[in-house]
């Protein structure tokens, strides 16, 4: 079982020393980012890197973000960054953006999945920086959670999950986003959105032209490229079915999700519109509540035991893309848009 810090009630550096060791010696550690909890090891130690895969139960050809604290730690890890990447970094640096860059041969293949290319992100989460620089070495970190589940936004979510898994569990409470960062690669000039997180498409086209991956919001085929390994995965998904449902047209969607009513679903839905349903749990108003509970959420509604979960999507717009992305996944792409 794992060594428990609390730091939710007060924070000092100097508590973070005990789990900086624990990285230095090759363990894992579980720590909060800005995002969701990550399962941290030292990402140029090939054996711990391996061992957060057969914590995670991770298939070897997802690679991993490497977690920096300063320019410096980056330069270690890539190289050359050209000016529209250097541009990102200094835009989106500390916060919630992972940069796919060119690696050195220092970062170990277990990491990249034997790419050539690695992903990048500074943490703005005060402890999550303390603990890289205190490490004194890039920290390899999926999201905290058996792959396939939704990922940890809290301690208390994911501590029967991990709690054997890990050598060290660092709560920082709740996660301010909620989301995974937005991972985007830089290719010829523009700028690619592998995955998308809190850091919008229209916060990108500030700085150039801005392509979305195809496979955000439909599912990857068999014969497919595909940029970013984790799309191909099973993600977010809780253990009950799950159908989508979203309509620009609030009356349209709503009739639809009370047409699949009954006493043995759960609806999840807009707090404005749990009053329409008979058994409905609300996901927030806006789209930073929604971002922030619905891992959370997804994780809840298993204790429920229901033979169908109805989700209430959102408009793919700023944020909104971010969480369709993960709604959809989350029921294995059964989505109704009317
Ligand atoms: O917010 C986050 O990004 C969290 C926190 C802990 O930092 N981390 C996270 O890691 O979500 P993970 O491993 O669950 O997701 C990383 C995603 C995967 O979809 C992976 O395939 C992609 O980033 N990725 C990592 N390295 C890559 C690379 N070299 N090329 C393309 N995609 C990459
Ligand atoms: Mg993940």
């Amino acid at each position: 079982m794992a060594i428990y810090l609390n730091l939710k009630n007060g924070y000092d550096k100097n508590l973070l020393k005990e789990a900086s060791n624990y990285i230095k010696e090759g363990k894992l550690v579980l720590f909060p980012t800005e995002t969701v909890y990550g399962i941290g090891a030292d990402g140029l130690n090939e054996i711990a890197v391996r061992n957060i895969f057969v914590a995670k139960n991770r298939a070897a050809d997802n690679p991993l973000i490497l977690h920096v604290s300063s320019m410096d730690m980056i330069k270690r890890i890539v190289e050359d960054i050209n000016p529209l990447e250097r541009t990102l970094i200094n835009s989106f640096f500390p916060g919630p953006l992972t940069l796919i860059l060119k690696r050195k041969n220092i970062v170990p293949n277990v990491v990249t999945a034997n790419l050539d290319t690695v992903g990048v992100r500074m943490p703005e989460n005060q402890i999550a920086r303390d603990l890289i620089e205190l490490s004194d070495t890039p920290i390899a970190a999926p999201s905290a959670n058996i792959s396939g589940r939704p990922s940890g936004t809290n301690i208390e979510d994911i501590f029967e999950e991990l709690k054997d898994k890990v050598d060290y569990i660092i709560d920082g409470g709740d996660t301010k986003i909620g989301l995974e960062s937005t991972v985007v690669r830089v290719i010829n000039d523009e700028i690619h959105i592998l995955r998308p997180g809190k850091i919008t498409y229209d916060e990108l086209r500030k700085y150039g032209k801005v392509v979305v991956s195809n496979h955000i919001l439909k599912e990857v085929e068999k014969n497919d490229v595909v940029l970013s390994p984790g799309m191909k995965y099973k993600h977010y998904a809780p253990n009950s079915k799950c159908v989508l449902i979203y309509s620009d047209d609030k009356t349209k969607m709503i009739n639809k999700m009370k047409e699949l009513e009954d006493e043995n679903t759960l609806v999840i839905t807009n707090d404005n519109n749990v009053k329409e349903f008979k058994n409905a749990t609300g996901y927030g108003k806006t789209l930073e509540e929604i971002s922030h509970n619905i891992f959370r959420i997804l994780r809840s509604v298993d204790k429920q035991n229901k033979k169908l979960i109805i989700i209430e999507g959102v408009k793919t717009s700023g944020l909104g893309l971010a969480i369709m992305n993960r709604l959809i996944r989350a029921c294995s792409h059964n989505y109704i848009e009317l």
